[in-house]
């Protein structure tokens, strides 16, 4: 079983845009009994409110056809560390972010989404940009790229 942990900042914009996309790539190649997957947030101030999935990422789900359930955000925990074997960040400052809570990255289980691609860079936060379709474009070419990278 690998246990994937996509990670960014509030959990309700990036992570479980690439949660769900990367779920989706999974069962289309039939393999979901290899994998559990999840996302969390580096801040804690969704997790008071327990929010759902932002409205702009679940507009361009459904518009891209992928099926979805709600997800409800929670921030990263310290035992993640341990339990995960792939913690996936959306950007640098999420990196940072996540040491911070669980400590430096002894077994190397940090990585950067779009690191797996052959352009390494952040996905810009569609909080702030608005661009929920750059956002799918970047969690897609991503996946795509982290998928083929485990080789399966
Ligand atoms: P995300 O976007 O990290 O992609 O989920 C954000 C969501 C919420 C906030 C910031 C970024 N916020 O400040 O509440």
């Amino acid at each position: 079983m690998i246990k994937v942990l996509f990670v960014c900042l509030g959990n309700i914009c990036r992570s479980p845009m690439a949660q769900i996309v990367f779920e989706n790539l999974v069962r289309e190649e039939g393999l979901e009994s290899e994998f559990e997957i999840d996302s969390a947030g580096t801040e804690g101030y969704n997790e008071m409110c327990h929010a759902g999935i932002h409205r702009g990422t679940k507009e361009i789900l459904r518009r891209k056809g992928v099926p979805f359930k709600e997800h409800y955000s929670r921030k990263i925990r310290k035992k993640d560390y341990d339990y995960y074997d792939y913690i996936v960040a959306m950007d640098s400052e999420n990196i940072e972010d996540i040491e911070y809570i669980v400590g430096a990255d002894r077994e190397g289980k940090i990585s950067r989404l779009l690191d797996y691609t052959t352009h390494p860079r952040n996905i810009k936060d569609p909080w702030y940009t608005g661009n929920f379709d750059e956002t799918y474009d970047d969690v897609l070419e991503g996946c795509e790229a982290f998928l083929k990278s485990l080789n399966l």
